[in-house]
C-alpha cells in the first residue's frame, strides 16, 4: 500500500526522491517523508502529514542535502496519519522505509521494551529500525545488522535501509511486497515499482521473494532467502512517458477513461489471430474441454469483472463458473474438485488477498491462471499461466481502463472456450470476434456523450444515496457504477440486479434517491423497463442509460436519459463501463473531490 524509494545518486537525492514519490503517491497519501545522508555522513529526515505537496513545501523551508537517501509515501495501517507515524523511521544510526505489515511487531516491541528501548510511534515499522540500531550498537556491520533484523520479522515487507556515515550504501529486502532495483550510470535506485524509477532509469532488476540487496553506486549484490549470492535478471522496462503522465488531462482518471478505445484496440490486436478467425491468448497447456468448473477470484473492480465473465462463460461456453471475493475465498477452505481451473484477476498483481487466494489454490486446482496488468507482479509470476491485460500503467486509484481490458480479455477467453468445447462453430466465432472488433469505434462514440453526462452528474451529485440497477450481464455493470461513484464522490451507492429490487431495496425509493438504470436493447429489456416503472411509480427519479433502439420503448417518464450507440449484446457490458465511469468522474468533480486520490484508499492493496 505504501510506496518506497531509495537513491544513491550523482547529485542531490532529495529532488529525485520527491519526483519518485510523486509517481508512487497512488499507493497512499496519508503522509510522506525522506531521509538523506549528507557529505559529512550525517543522517537527517523530513516528514509531513498529508499529501506529498506538504513535504515539498517543508523541504523549501528545511532542505535536506546529500546524494544518498530514502523516501516513503504512506497508507496508514498501524497508527493514525501523524508526523510521528510517518516514515522514514529512525533509531540511532539507521533509518528505514517500509511497505507491508510486520505482524509480530507487538512481541518485538515488548522484547525491546524489556531492554529499555521504547518506540516513539504507533507503527509496526519502527521496531525494524530499533532492532537494526540495537544490532549496530552491538558492533555488527550494517549488512549483519539488517540480516539479523530480517530473521526476526514475520509478515510482509519491502524495506530500504539508510545508515549514518554511509553515503554509498542502501540495503533493500523483499518478502511479500514488490521491490525493484534500478541501475543508472554510476547511480543506483530502489523503488516499489518501475514507474517510480522511470525518470532515473529503465534498467530494472526485480527482487524475488526473500531477497536482500546490498547496494552501492557500483552495483547491487543480491542474496536469496538462504543467504546465497544470486544473479537476478536485469531488464529494460520501457515506460512510455505519455502513458505515465497526465498527457494534458486534468486527472489520470480522465486520461485513462479516454484511453480505452486505444487500449481495447491493443488487446484485440494482440489476442485475435490476424485473419480474424481465432483467439490467440497465451493459454498454452489449458484445454477447456478438460475442465468441468472455472473458479474466478479477485477483489473490488477486478471481482466485478469476474461477475461479468460468468455470464459469458456460462452462456457461450456452457462452462459452470463460480465467482469469489479473494478475502473470503482464502479463509473459507473451499473444496476445489478435480477438473477445476482457478483464475485470479488483479490489475496490480500484488493485491494481498488475491495473492493469498492463488497460493491456496496451488496444488488443488488443475491449473492456476491469472489476468494481470503488471506482468512482473507476484500474481503473474506465481500462477501457472499469466495473461497480460495490456492496459498500460493505470495510475488513478479508481480502476477504469484495467476493468475494460479485463472484460475484453475475458470475453475473448470465453469465446475461445466456447469454440474448444464445441459450443461455437467457426463462423459463429468469427462473427463474435467481428463484434468485438467494433468496440474501439463504439467506445469512441460513447466518449462523445461526455457533455450530456457532465450535466446529469451535476444533479446526481446532490443526492445522498443512489441506486444502480441492471439485469443479466448489466447487473455487474450496476455494481461497478455504484463502486465507482462511492469510491470517488463519497456518495452512498448500491448496485442491484433489477429483479431483486422488490425484495427490499425498493423501500429506499423516494424523490431524493435517484436510480440509474442500465438497459440496452437485449433479451431482458422489457423486464428491466418494468422494474424501472416500479421505481418511477414511487416517485423515484430515474436516469436511464440505454441505446437508441431501446430508448423508444423505455425512456418515457425518466428524469434523464443517456443514449449510447447500439451495440451487439455480447459486447454491451464492456461499452456500458464508460458511461458509469464518466458519471462517477463528473459527480466527483462537481463535488470538488480529489478524483485521483480519494480519501482512505490506495491503488495497490498489499495488506489484508
Ligand atoms: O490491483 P487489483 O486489481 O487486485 O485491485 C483490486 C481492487 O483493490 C481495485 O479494483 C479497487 O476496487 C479499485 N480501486 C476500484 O476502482
Amino acid at each position: 500500500m505504501c510506496g518506497i524509494v531509495g537513491v544513491l545518486g550523482d547529485h542531490e537525492a532529495a529532488p529525485l526522491l520527491v519526483e519518485a514519490l510523486k509517481r508512487l503517491e497512488y499507493r497512499g497519501y496519508d503522509s510522506a517523508g525522506i531521509a538523506t545522508v549528507n557529505e559529512a555522513g550525517r543522517l537527517d529526515r523530513r516528514r509531513a502529514v498529508g499529501k506529498l505537496v506538504n513535504l515539498s513545501d517543508l523541504l523549501v523551508h528545511e532542505p535536506l542535502s546529500g546524494r544518498a537517501g530514502i523516501g516513503h509515501t504512506r497508507w496508514a495501517t498501524h497508527g493514525a496519519a501523524t508526523r510521528e507515524n510517518a516514515h522514514p523511521h529512525r533509531a540511532g544510526r539507521v533509518a528505514v522505509v517500509h511497505n507491508g505489515i510486520i505482524e509480530n511487531f507487538r512481541a518485538l516491541r515488548a522484547e525491546l521494551a524489556e531492554d529499555g528501548i521504547e518506540a516513539d510511534s504507533e507503527t509496526d515499522t519502527e521496531v525494524v529500525a530499533l532492532l537494526a540500531a540495537r544490532h549496530l550498537e552491538q558492533g555488527m556491520t550494517p549488512d549483519e545488522a539488517v540480516t539479523a533484523t530480517l530473521e526476526r520479522l514475520e509478515g510482509a515487507f519491502a524495506l530500504c535501509f539508510l545508515f549514518e556515515g554511509e553515503g554509498d550504501l542502501l540495503i533493500a529486502a523483499r518478502k511479500g511486497s514488490p521491490l525493484a532495483i534500478g541501475h543508472g550510470e554510476g547511480e543506483m535506485f530502489v523503488g516499489s515499482d518501475a514507474i517510480a524509477l522511470a525518470p532515473m532509469t529503465e534498467r530494472i532488476t526485480y527482487l524475488e521473494e526473500g531477497d536482500r540487496a546490498v547496494i552501492s553506486r557500483a552495483g547491487a549484490q543480491i542474496f536469496d532467502a538462504d543467504g546465497r549470492r544470486v544473479n537476478r535478471e536485469m531488464r529494460e522496462v520501457r515506460l512510455d512517458a505519455a502513458r505515465i503522465g497526465k498527457a494534458g488531462y486534468r486527472h489520470f482518471m480522465a486520461k485513462e477513461i479516454a484511453e480505452q478505445p486505444a487500449v481495447i484496440g491493443d488487446v484485440l490486436s494482440a489476442y485475435i489471430a490476424s485473419d480474424g478467425s481465432a483467439v490467440s491468448l497465451p493459454l498454452e497447456g489449458l484445454d477447456f474441454r478438460n475442465i468441468s468448473r472455472l473458479t474466478l477470484v479477485a477483489c473490488g473492480t477486478a471481482h466485478i469483472a469476474c461477475l461479468a465473465a460468468k455470464y459469458w462463460f456460462e452462456r457461450y461456453a456452457r462452462l459452470p463458473v463460480e465467482v469469489d471475493i479473494a478475502s473470503e475465498f482464502r479463509y473459507r477452505e473451499a473444496p476445489i474438485p478435480p477438473g477445476t481451473v482457478a483464475l485470479f484477476v488483479s490489475q496490480s498483481g500484488e493485491t494481498a488477498d488475491t495473492l493469498a487466494a492463488l497460493r491456496y489454490a496451488q496444488g488443488k486446482a488443475d491449473k492456476t491462471v491469472s489476468l494481470v496488468n503488471v506482468p512482473e507482479s507476484s500474481i503473474a509470476r506465481e500462477s501457472d499461466i499469466a495473461v497480460p491485460i495490456l492496459a498500460g500503467a493505470e495510475i488513478s486509484v479508481a480502476s477504469t481502463k484495467a476493468f475494460t481490458c479485463q472484460l475484453t480479455t475475458f470475453a475473448l477467453m470465453a469465446l475461445h472456450a466456447a469454440r474448444q468445447r464445441g459450443e461455437l462453430d467457426r463462423a459463429g466465432l468469427a462473427a463474435q470476434l467481428a463484434d468485438l472488433r467494433r468496440l474501439p469505434g463504439l467506445m469512441s462514440h460513447a466518449l462523445a456523450i461526455e457533455d450530456a453526462l457532465r450535466e446529469v452528474a451535476r444533479e446526481l451529485a446532490e443526492a445522498r444515496d443512489v441506486l444502480f440497477l441492471g439485469r443479466g450481464q448489466m447487473y455487474p455493470l450496476a455494481l461497478e457504477g455504484a463502486l465507482k461513484l462511492k469510491e470517488i464522490s463519497y456518495i452512498h451507492a448500491e448496485g442491484y440486479p433489477a429483479g431483486e429490487l422488490k425484495h427490499g431495496p425498493i423501500a429506499l425509493i423516494d424523490k431524493a434517491t435517484p436510480t440509474v438504470v442500465l438497459a440496452p436493447h437485449d433479451g431482458l429489456l422489457d423486464k428491466t423497463v418494468s422494474n424501472m416503472q416500479e421505481v418511477m411509480a414511487r416517485g423515484g427519479p430515474v436516469l436511464l442509460i440505454t441505446d437508441s433502439r431501446a430508448a423508444e420503448s423505455a425512456a418515457e417518464g425518466a428524469w434523464a436519459q443517456i443514449t449510447l450507440p447500439e451495440a451487439p449484446e455480447f459486447v454491451q457490458p464492456i461499452l456500458y463501463a464508460l458511461p458509469v465511469q464518466m458519471l462517477a468522474y463528473h459527480a466527483a468533480l462537481a463535488l470538488g473531490k480529489d478524483v485521483d486520490q480519494p480519501r482512505n484508499l490506495a491503488k495497490s492493496v498489499t495488506v489484508e
